[in-house]
């Protein structure tokens, strides 16, 4: 079969489309023939050689963790997936999606009902995560707006259209004019550059002094306690990564110097659900619903044919995708 793989970690560049042997199922395991992909942040992870849990290693390894596709066939105590049903995996092996097919154990398999449109299963996942951030995790707000930065990629989209669908007043920014477009095309109220616009001087002023009630945080680093600045009474910082590192120790005392604003922190990882699964399953329900029902239609940056895997990563790396970029088995 046909694949994407790289021999060893490093840059986009390391990523070649090949000939692999097609996958055998084991007793639990099902095989999956992929239709789409999803191209996402643990890609790059993943093919630079920074995550911490990767069992397999190069050469010839398949990069990718997200595919949709049709179950071709199934292992022995595999129970409630049968060949021909419409599935997207996840693998939390951290490999294998860039294939024409891949073989995983169940629980990494999500079956979709046949309405959904497979190709909005890659990417279905920043839906969860969306719904997630808004109503379970910023609880305990006043919940009416949110501000979101680098809101032009995934999460970000999805976040945008979900806040919107309940009615919660969106400020968002991104790094340059396209992507600022782009974000106000989805119906964030108020949106700026970042790498312009000072974010207090921005949300004060659209908040006229108020401040926002959710803010969520990709970056964590140096300048995290000056976002408590703009943040309302009872409001909530939530960090769901940390891409320019930990804050400064001392930032500890600015937090609680917030007691009279009631400030809080939290943090999140979608892994809260690994031991939830009836959480989980509602959360799922309710995304699925609401693609299937057309409140919410994902946007696609661009769908690539899989042989052109390596493209795919240099424009993520580039940061320039606006939404999500799928890649496609070609017949
Ligand atoms: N906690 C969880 O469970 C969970 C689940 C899924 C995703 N995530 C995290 O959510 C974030 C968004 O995911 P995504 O798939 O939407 O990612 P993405 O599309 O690659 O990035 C979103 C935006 O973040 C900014 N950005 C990306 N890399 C950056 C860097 N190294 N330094 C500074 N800014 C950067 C860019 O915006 P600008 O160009 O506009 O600055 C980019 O458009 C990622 O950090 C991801 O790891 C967390």
């Amino acid at each position: 079969m046909k694949a994407a793989v790289i021999d060893r970690f490093g840059g986009p560049e390391e990523i070649y489309y090949t000939d692999i042997e097609k996958p055998v199922p084991g007793p639990d395991e099902v095989l999956v023939r992929n239709v789409y992909i999803g191209v996402g942040k643990p890609d790059y992870i993943m093919r630079s050689g920074i995550c911490p849990f990767l069992e397999a290693k190069p050469p010839k390894l398949v990069v990718g963790n997200e595919c949709a596709g049709i179950v071709e066939a199934v292992g022995s105590d595999v129970k409630g997936i049968e060949p021909g049903m419409q599935v997207c995996v996840n693998s939390g092996l951290g490999y294998g999606a860039y294939a024409e097919y891949i073989a995983v154990p169940q629980k990494f398999v999500t079956v979709f009902p046949d309405e959904f449109p497979l190709k909005y299963a890659p990417g279905f996942l920043n839906y969860m995560v969306a719904y997630a951030l808004l109503n379970e995790i910023g609880r305990g707000t006043d919940g009416k707006s949110i501000y979101i930065y680098g809101a032009a990629g995934g999460v970000g989209t999805a976040v945008i259209q979900t806040a919107l669908l309940q009615g919660i007043e969106v400020i968002a920014s991104a790094s340059s004019q396209e992507k600022c477009d782009y974000i106000k095309s989805l119906g964030a109220q108020c949106v700026f550059n970042h790498k312009e616009q000072d974010a207090k001087e921005v949300i004060m002023d659209y908040t006229r002094g108020r401040g926002v009630d959710l803010i969520f945080d990709q970056l964590v680093g140096r300048r995290f306690a000056s976002q408590f600045e703009y943040l309302a009474d009872f409001g909530m910082i939530v960090i769901y990564n940390w891409l320019d590192g930990s804050p400064e120790l001392d930032q500890l005392d600015t937090i609680i110097k917030q007691s009279s604003h009631a400030s809080a922190v939290r943090s999140f990882s979608f892994h809260i659900y690994d031991d939830k699964p009836e959480r989980l399953a509602k959360i799922r329900k309710i995304c699925m619903d609401r693609i299937i029902s057309g409140e919410i239609k994902p946007h696609f940056y661009m769908d690539l044919p899989l042989s052109e895997a390596r493209k795919a990563h240099e424009l993520m790396d580039g940061l320039q995708i606006m939404g999500k970029l799928i890649l496609h088995v070609e017949e």
